[in-house]
């Protein structure tokens, strides 16, 4: 590890996005862009039911409408050889259990796609998907989680364990105790680029996509389970990605039917979804109730927590996220019980989105936290400070870092946390009520494994591939700042090629682990790329050589400008470029892989999060004055892009706990708000000041540059920060998302 990693921030500005130009100007392309020749147009129509059996279909008028090349169905579909040997969907639900698309006539949710027409335009394939009908044998289907609870169950994949530590019930003897149940509505990702792709089949068994998936070689491995294709014939390019939120964090069932298409018409498909789509098909955040009790000595010190959540999965597959997890590890507190059950209803399969469980379930024990400290007559701040969990007390080991404290120190400052009054309604602005509240968040610092590719050119440019991408954090930023710290490169001396199963193999982009997996990974190749110059500077005839000194090691030089020179003596220099030239060699090409070792600590990022805010009692209006954001993320990087992040969080957290809420209309099982004019999220005029600040101490034990992860702790802890800001203004406990003003009038 080097020493004197990572950059001085007051030498050093920090970068600006390298791709933010390419992106802003149109350059940069996302999935549905390619330019490939010869594309048809695929479009998916979808069945109008939520449960049953397709009766009978007719295509037709499809078939027979102008530029028609194909109508896929499930009557008709080619055999995915990955399908045969699949479990059969009409089981129970189970993990890792894709919907077989067009396998056969069964309907498990409302606009499961029961055809794909393909023409020779986009709006030929729309006009003649219209024509398709269908009927069906309906059967009763089940959307709402609330009338189905007596259906939950333990899950059979992940999380089937119930977590305990001391006495399951030991919150309910406590001198002061609350019991809440707190919902969370279904929220739908929705990002700016919709789910699309283009599927080209190279040669009967040779495939290349362009398609919107937050990893490629996540989703090569899908096809080449579907499609029993060999790895190395299978091409995943995804440079670029306009958002995400999670939803790129699988293979879809419409990527499949593009392939079959491709497959079926002998020419490269596009396959974009229509809006509408995005709220049916790809998934979303799962509708969730939780109870929590929890109970305290009457001086403020937790006795015992139970947390319960209950969400929803499709009828086709199990899908877990780490709702009750936060709870185990939070605070201080002998008698800790989570537990974690599942009903199916007829959608299709919910997936992370930003934040995942971590954030629904921080909704619940943060504002129960909030609740508590009311009971308690406590600033909820000091609350949490008598249950500071100075080690893990679900592992019982230590932290590899922790500095919530000074969070909670500097966000209170920021934000003017003094001004707070401890009896809520007691605040106001002419008529509005004014009122302050926190909340905590927390996120596992992950590292995986990344392979970097580094070509120092003889130009003295630096090269890096990995197949990681960028679904708007600033992947490539974050490596061009490792690698300009490293090597003492300006950053526009190094290009970045990225987000292509072509390049060496990078992680998925989720779980906020890429600055640490692939930052680590840059960091080492960069620092082989050190050693190897070393040993150019030490070969006879180098002026670094002397009589005394026969061998130069990478710490006793200095990089910059593309030059070493001795830490001793910065006069003599020499650019990578004449290096290259006295040894006769065309630059340096090293290729590393990089990954974490087990650590006895556990490795969590932690942020607090403060909200300002105000309440027009006779509109139930909530305008956010300002938000403030501290981070515990080890070292920064990146600070702009990782500024960027923070405040894109609290974003996405204001429609989470203000406006966002899947409708649905049980009748038909289908939603009613499923576009992006009804399902409200937040717009500039809603958002406020956000600030951001980092604690930006380095981890010890994460990575070499000490950094742990931002994207989902940018979010968790920001939604009960609200709705306890809200009750501090109201005096009105809001436990049911959104906070929409109805609640509050
Ligand atoms: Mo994130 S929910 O890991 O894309």
């Amino acid at each position: 590890m080097d020493k004197d990693f990572f950059f001085d921030k007051k030498k050093n500005d920090p970068i600006s996005r390298v791709d933010g130009r390419a992106k802003v100007t149109g350059k940069a392309t996302y999935a549905a862009e390619h330019k490939v020749p010869n594309l048809a147009y695929g479009f998916l129509v979808g069945s109008t039911i939520a449960k049953g059996r397709i009766k009978s279909l007719d295509t037709k008028s499809a078939e027979r409408a102008p530029g028609v090349l194909g109508v896929i169905t499930h009557v008709n579909a080619p055999k995915i050889p990955g399908y045969q040997t699949g479990k059969d969907p009409a089981k129970p639900p189970t993990a890792g259990q894709p919907l077989r698309i067009f396998y056969d006539n069964q309907i498990f949710y409302y606009d499961q796609p029961i055809a794909l027409v393909i023409a020779d335009t986009y709006d030929r394939a729309l006009f003649a998907a219209k024509l398709v009908k269908a009927q069906y044998e309906k059967e009763v289907h089940q959307t709402e989680l609330e009338t189905n609870l007596s259906k939950a169950r333990i899950p059979t994949g992940p999380r089937k364990e119930d977590y305990k530590r001391g006495d399951a019930d030991g919150y309910k003897n406590a001198a002061v105790k609350i019991e809440q149940e707190y919902y969370h509505p279904v929220e739908v990702h929705n990002p700016m680029e919709l789910g699309s792709i283009i599927a080209r089949w190279d040669g009967p068994d040779k495939l290349t996509v362009y398609t919107k998936t937050q990893g490629v070689e996540s989703t090569r491995n899908s096809i080449k389970d579907a499609f029993k294709l060999s790895p190395e014939n299978i091409t995943v390019n995804a440079e670029h990605i306009g958002g995400a939120f999670g939803m790129g964090l699988r293979t879809w069932p419409y990527e499949i039917a593009a392939i079959m298409g491709a497959q079926k018409i002998g020419k490269p498909l596009k396959l974009a979804l229509h809006r509408e789509q995005m709220f049916t098909n790809v998934g979303y955040r799962p509708e969730t109730i939780q109870k929590i009790g929890m109970g305290a000595t009457a001086d403020g010190k937790l006795v015992g927590i139970f947390h319960e959540a209950t969400a929803n999965t499709s009828a086709y597959e199990e899908f877990t996220e780490a709702t009750v997890n936060i709870t185990q590890f939070m605070y201080a507190c002998p008698n800790v019980a989570t537990r974690y059950r599942l009903v199916p209803l007829n959608f299709v399969t919910p997936i992370w989105m930003r934040g995942p469980g971590e954030a629904t379930g921080a909704f619940a024990l943060e504002s129960a936290m909030d609740e508590l400290a009311y009971a308690l007559k406590l600033d909820p701040i000091e609350f949490r400070l008598r249950n500071h969990a100075d080690i893990d007390p679900e592992h019982n080991r230590p932290w590899s870092s922790k500095h919530l404290k000074e969070c909670y120190e500097m966000g209170a400052e920021k934000i003017g946390w003094k001004d707070r009054q401890l009896e809520p309604r007691s605040l106001k602005d002419g008529d509005w009520l004014v009122g302050y509240g926190m909340g905590t968040g927390s996120f596992g610092a992950m590292r995986w494994v990344a392979t970097v590719k580094a070509k120092l050119q003889p130009d003295g440019k630096l090269l890096l591939q990995c197949s990681v991408n960028d679904m708007g954090p600033g992947t490539a930023t974050m490596m061009t700042a490792v690698a300009s710290e490293a090597m003492g490169l300006a950053p526009d001396k190094i290009t970045i090629q990225m987000g292509s199963t072509k390049l060496p193999p990078g992680p998925m982009q989720g779980g906020s682990n890429v600055t640490s997996t692939v930052g680590s990974a840059v960091h080492d190749v960069c620092a082989e790329l050190k050693m190897q110059i070393a040993a150019l500077a030490s070969k006879e005839g180098s002026p670094f050589r002397t009589r005394k000194v026969k061998e130069v090691k990478a710490e006793d030089l200095v990089f910059s400008d593309g030059s070493v020179a001795l830490k001793k003596n910065e006069s003599t220099k020499i650019s990578f470029q004449d290096l290259f030239r006295r040894n006769n060699l065309q630059g340096l090409e090293i290729t590393k892989e990089s990954k974490g070792q087990e650590q006895p600590y556990s490795m969590y990022s932690f942020s607090m999060h403060f909200v300002k805010l105000r309440v027009h009692p006779a509109t139930g209006r909530v305008k956010i004055d300002h938000v403030v954001s501290c981070a515990d993320a080890g070292t920064i990087i990146s600070p702009k892009t990782a500024a960027s992040q923070m405040i894109g969080g609290a974003v996405g957290v204001i429609g989470m706990a203000l406006m966002e809420d899947l409708v649905v209309d049980h009748r038909f099982g289908r939603p009613i708000n499923n576009n992006l004019a009804d399902y409200h999220v937040p717009v500039n005029a809603d958002i406020p000041n956000i600030d951001v600040l980092f604690v930006n101490k380095k981890d010890p034990f994460t990575n070499p540059m000490g950094s742990k992860g931002l994207g989902e702790i940018a979010l968790v802890g920001v939604a009960p920060a609200v709705a306890n800001a809200v009750f501090n203004a109201t005096g009105k406990r809001i436990r049911t998302l959104p906070i929409t003003p109805d609640k509050l009038m």
